[in-house]
Formats: structure tokens, sequence, C-alpha cells
């Protein structure tokens, strides 16, 4: 079981790499022994969220006959549904790549859930070369996150990926 306190001390680490290689070290620890899938991605929000303090959102949306709903997040509240064909986060679903957006406001269709947001990272998680969600993560600071969050968030959605209960 984790420590929070410990958890709390990922975000002291200035080292990028090395704060995403302890979020998932801690990661492994929480989800460890569990297979309710709910339960995993809502400490997977609440581990991503105290690793990033820039971050105003963190949140799952899952795929559902085609649209993504939302899932377990850390935040106010939001959107619930979301087509393919709208948002940084259908734009990663569709394409199944990474969205790095460092200025929502030139994203075209960029969805505003919360009105203060300003860049954000949208990851797909695949299982079966399918998305099953996406972790979607943001700022209220202009360009808060970069290649390295991306490169993070991406092993953070693969360990996700594998966990039981899609
Ligand atoms: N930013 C997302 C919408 C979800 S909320 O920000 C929580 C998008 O444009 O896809």
């Amino acid at each position: 079981m984790l420590n929070t306190g410990l958890a709390a001390l990922i975000a002291n680490i200035s080292d990028k790499p090395a704060r995403y290689a302890e979020l998932i070290t801690q990661w492994r620890a929480v989800t460890d022994g569990e297979s309710d899938l709910i339960a995993n991605l809502a400490n997977t929000t609440a581990l991503v969220r105290t690793a990033l303090p820039q971050a105003s959102w963190v949140g799952f949306y899952i795929m559902r006959q085609g649209e993504l709903v939302l899932g377990p997040y850390q935040g106010n509240v939001a959107c619930v549904r979301i087509t393919l064909d709208r948002g940084v986060c259908g734009a990663a679903a569709r394409t199944k790549a990474v969205q790095l957006v460092p200025d929502v406001e030139q994203f075209p269709g960029h969805i505003a859930c919360d009105a203060g947001s300003r860049s954000e990272v949208v990851v797909p998680v695949m299982r079966d070369g399918e998305v099953v969600a996406v972790l979607d993560v943001d700022s209220y600071d202009l360009a808060a996150f970069d290649q390295q969050d991306a490169d993070g968030l991406t092993e953070v959605a693969r360990c996700c990926a594998e966990l039981a209960g899609w």
C-alpha cells in the first residue's frame, strides 16, 4: 500500500524522467493486486495530479460505443460526452496519437469545459491496437507540458492499458 506522504513528494523531483519513473513505481504499488478498473483509474488520476502541480484537471475519458465518456478524474466538473470529431480528446482518440497543445486557443475545435484552461496534453490508452480511453491533463498555464510529459504520460497510459476490466 502506498504511503500518501511519499506520493506528495513526487512533485519535488525536478528531473522529469526521474519524476515519471517514481510515479510509475508508486502507480504499481497502488494498483498491485487490485482488479477494479474504476478504483485503479481513480488512483491514477490522483497520482498524476500530485506529480504535476501545474495540472488543473487530470482525468480519463473512456471509449463507449464509439464515443468518449467521462471517467475517473480530479478537478472541476467536466463535459460528460465527447464525440471523436471534437476537441483535443477526440483528436487523440481518432488519430491514436498524443496531442500536446501548448495553447488551446490555437487548437481548432478545442472544447472549453473550463474557460480557464490554457494548455493540455491528451494521451490515448491503447489495448490490442484499439483506443479504450484517453488520459487528459489540462492546465491554467500556457505551455505547461512538454515532450517529457507526453512521454511520461504515455508510459502511464501503457500501464493503464494492462489493467483488468477494460
Ligand atoms: N479539453 C478537452 C475537453 C475535456 S476537458 O478539458 C476536461 C478537449 O478539448 O478535448
